[in-house]
């Protein structure tokens, strides 16, 4: 080897702008920079980039490929360079193209040889790898505790709405009376499920791909279990080829993200046409809406308009991610660099909206007025009585069609079910008699529906009552 190329070798970060600058001749245009590097927004991972550095430390002194003077060396350097970032005084630069160089070479500067070591045995490909799970570890704790907090406001609301009654729609038409609170607990029930998405993906998540080196592991005698400890990984990856350029973690996260959104924006809808003046169900607070520059009168539902509209850029970051990986050959290629800003943007989107609902949801006004009487208006009563006519013994078909013949004389007169006289009623049917009045009433349709998931109020209750208890301890 020539005295020149063993200069290159020893000396690559003190002399050089990039880590395999011996190898090249000509630098990259300032174009080509920017477009392959990734720290304008990678260097969100930071954190998680020194505390795996700190853990893939700890582990070569313990095997003893450096030693304990270089390991302390390399926690004082990582220490300060943190102190660096969060302080936001760190120097980054595109010319070492990400996270992990960016830091790297920092670490050389602060304290020599000890830095160069660090990188023995490991590669940017499992570096990155367990970067990105350690940081999207936190996000999913995170996306986590809001579901729950979500879910806890939308009980306490519900439990406060037990027995109010408004229109359940089928087709967006009245179909039959439900409580409010019930209404409010099958958002509680979506979340529930995202919530547990979210925990079945932490568990695969949570498994430490570093070790794996750039693809094919290391010669070094490494101690991978001992690095999962440290990171708090339940176990090691088991293979270094998927390794490196598994994304799946990624993809599930944004797929749970889009599930959630999905959900979000549903809830956003109703509370969009709850809000419109012509139906007039509730009022969110005023911190959560906007008026207009031109028509005083107006009150905007933005946050919820504007929550549905972002559920389209998490179903966006879901399919660019998925079109990443699609036919990409092992292992790593640098096509998996793309894989970040839309994880990132999914979990801050995620994020900012369920802080954001915790907030409105606790802020809601009900006007339950307005709610009974849209409820009245369109024969939502109808099916209990053709119940209460199969329970005297007519064929459920038969009684259907006798319903409807009295719901069409009810529009004639202008009139609810309800309204009309036990003798016009019976002129429909002559097996229906005084009591018929207690289920064609609205609270009588739904204390009759008291089965498990049923709308009664002392079902709402109960479930209310469950998740409340379920979650007060940790809220
Ligand atoms: N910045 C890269 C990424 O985000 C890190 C891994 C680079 N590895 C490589 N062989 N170029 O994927």
């Amino acid at each position: 080897m020539s005295e020149q190329s063993k200069h290159h070798l020893t000396n690559q970060f003190d002399n050089k702008t990039t880590a395999w600058s011996a190898r090249f001749t000509e630098p990259v245009s300032d174009l080509v920079k920017r477009y392959t590097a990734s720290v304008s927004f990678d260097q969100r991972l930071a954190k998680y980039d020194i505390q795996g550095s700190l853990a893939h430390a700890q582990m070569l002194q313990k095997i003893g490929i450096i030693n304990s003077t270089d390991l302390s060396d390399i926690k004082r350097g990582m220490k300060q360079i943190l102190t660096e970032v969060e302080q936001g005084s760190f120097q980054w630069s595109v010319d070492l193209e990400d996270v992990h160089l960016n830091i790297e070479k920092r670490l050389v500067e602060l304290i020599g040889d000890a830095g160069k070591r660090l990188h023995t045995g490991r590669s940017r490909n499992d570096q990155v790898a367990t970067d990105m799970r350690l940081w999207l570890r936190d996000e999913i704790d995170i996306a986590t505790s809001l579901m729950r907090k979500l879910r806890y406001h939308l009980a306490k609301l519900a439990l406060e709405h037990a027995n109010t009654i408004m229109p359940g729609f089928t087709h967006l038409q009245v179909a039959q009376p439900v409580t409010f609170g019930h209404h409010l607990l099958a958002y509680a029930e979506m979340f529930r499920r995202d919530e547990n998405r979210l925990q079945d993906a932490r568990a695969r998540v949570n498994i430490l791909p570093l070790g794996s080196a750039a693809l094919a592991g290391t010669s070094y005698p490494i101690d991978r279990e001992y690095v999962a400890e440290l990171l708090e990984f339940d176990s090691v990856s088991r293979n270094s080829l998927d390794s490196v350029s598994d994304r799946d973690f990624a993809i599930e996260f944004c797929s749970i993200a889009a599930i959630a959104m999905m959900h979000i924006s549903r809830l956003s809808e109703e509370l969009v046409i709850w809000m419109s003046p012509r139906i007039g169900f509730i009022e969110l607070a005023d911190r959560f809406c906007t008026g207009s520059s031109i028509m005083p009168q107006k009150k905007n539902p933005d946050v919820p308009e504007l929550a549905r509209g972002k559920t389209g850029r998490v179903n966006g970051h879901l399919i660019a991610l998925l079109t990443l990986m699609k036919s990409q050959p092992l292992a790593y290629n640098k096509d998996n660099q793309e894989d970040k800003e839309g994880m990132f943007d999914a979990a801050d989107t995620l994020r900012d909206t369920l802080t954001i609902f915790v907030d409105m949801i606790d802020g809601i006004k009900v006007n339950s007025v307005a709610m009974r009487d849209a409820a009245k208006q369109g024969f939502a009563t109808a099916t209990d009585l053709a119940d209460y006519l199969v329970k005297q013994g007519v064929p459920f078909r038969d009684a259907h069609e006798t319903v409807a013949l009295a719901v069409r004389k009810c529009e004639e007169k202008g009139c609810d079910l309800s309204e009309l006289s036990l003798n016009e009623l019976r002129e429909f049917n002559n097996l229906i008699e005084d009591d018929i009045f207690n289920v064609l009433t609205l609270e009588g349709s739904v204390s009759s529906r008291n089965h498990i998931g049923g709308t009664a109020p002392e079902r709402v209750i109960e479930e209310a009552k469950a998740i409340i208890s379920e979650l007060s301890n940790s809220i």
